[in-house]
């Protein structure tokens, strides 16, 4: 079968794709029959002989899968083996919002430091804090798993609810009312974008902490900034709604934590991403059912 990679994919399984071909998807690419994209458009126009789109992450928002079902392109992506490094960074982002972490790494680096002073450098207490998810599905359950251990009360909202001990349920906007932290873990969709706008950060309460390591889009980014830039929020913020563009204003912001899209970022959870790809063009190729496909 004849891949296309639009870069080297981490880990060792891509050395299995023997005749993989490395390069951009812009240029007419005849006999192509799969390509490996890190959710990238994949212009089907230039792609005459396409029969599978393997995605290298969970998230397929920019794939237009219901042209790639037209064309009787199949679509893959890697769902559940970044669970838990999205999960860890979640509770990593939360940690260092409420405590101050990255403010406090730049004063000791500045020599600005005086000493330990008891009024001053408060953060806000993780232990008890009312921790607000928002979609309860594989990354979001991993996050409530973890906040346990931190005694976080858990609340979570989603379009369906379930029979769960992981939280307790509640419409959005009260979740929004009620947490002091609330962090996104929904599919980026057309009814999730835009989904946490101005009215609804409104809800949030003095103080209170926004986590995204989902999509950027899924916030009203300029709402959010406005929100930041007046103090009344705080933030941790792994996605933005124009990669790799963050906006001017949080730069110097001491309420915010910025990371680069890291949430499945670590050396093991990058390699398992790989092997799931790698393991689905396997199976299309010997005609078998993919592991994990992407229903139209
Ligand atoms: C990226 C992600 O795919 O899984 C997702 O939805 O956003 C990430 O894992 C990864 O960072 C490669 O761009």
């Amino acid at each position: 079968m004849k891949v296309l990679a639009t870069r080297r994919y981490p880990g060792p399984a891509f050395e299995e794709l023997r005749d993989a071909e490395v390069g951009s998807l812009s240029a007419p690419r005849d006999g192509v029959e799969a390509v490996i994209v890190a959710n990238e458009p994949v212009p089907l126009d230039v792609l005459p002989s396409l029969l599978l789109v393997a995605n290298f992450g969970v998230g397929y928002d920019r794939i237009d899968v219901a042209a790639c079902a037209a064309r009787g392109v199949a679509v893959t992506n890697t769902p559940g083996v970044l669970d838990a490094a999205t999960a860890d960074l979640t509770l990593a982002l939360i940690l260092a919002v409420r405590r101050r972490l990255v403010e406090g790494d730049r004063l000791v680096r500045s020599g600005a430091w005086r000493g330990s002073w008891s009024e001053g450098f408060l953060g806000r207490d993780v232990t008890g804090a009312t921790l607000g998810i928002v979609g309860l599905g594989r990354i979001g359950s991993a996050v409530a798993r973890r906040a346990r251990g931190f005694e976080l009360r858990v609340l979570y909202t989603q379009r369906t609810r379930i029979e769960t001990d992981l939280g307790e349920f509640r419409e959005l906007d009260d979740l929004l009312r009620e947490s002091d932290v609330v962090t996104i873990h929904a599919p980026r969709t057309a009814e999730t974008d835009g989904l946490i706008d101005a009215r609804r950060l409104a809800l949030m309460r003095d103080g209170a902490c926004l986590v995204n390591t989902a999509r950027g889009e899924i916030v009203d980014e300029a709402a959010l900034v406005r929100e930041l830039v007046s103090g009344r929020l705080h933030a941790g913020l792994d996605v933005f709604a124009h990669e790799p563009d963050v906006p001017a204003e949080l730069l110097e912001l001491p309420n915010v934590v910025l990371t680069p899209h890291i949430g499945s970022a670590t050396v093991e959870t990058r390699a398992a991403m790989t092997r799931l790809v790698v393991d689905n063009i396997l199976a299309f190729e010997r005609g078998e059912p993919l592991l994990t496909p992407v229903a139209p």
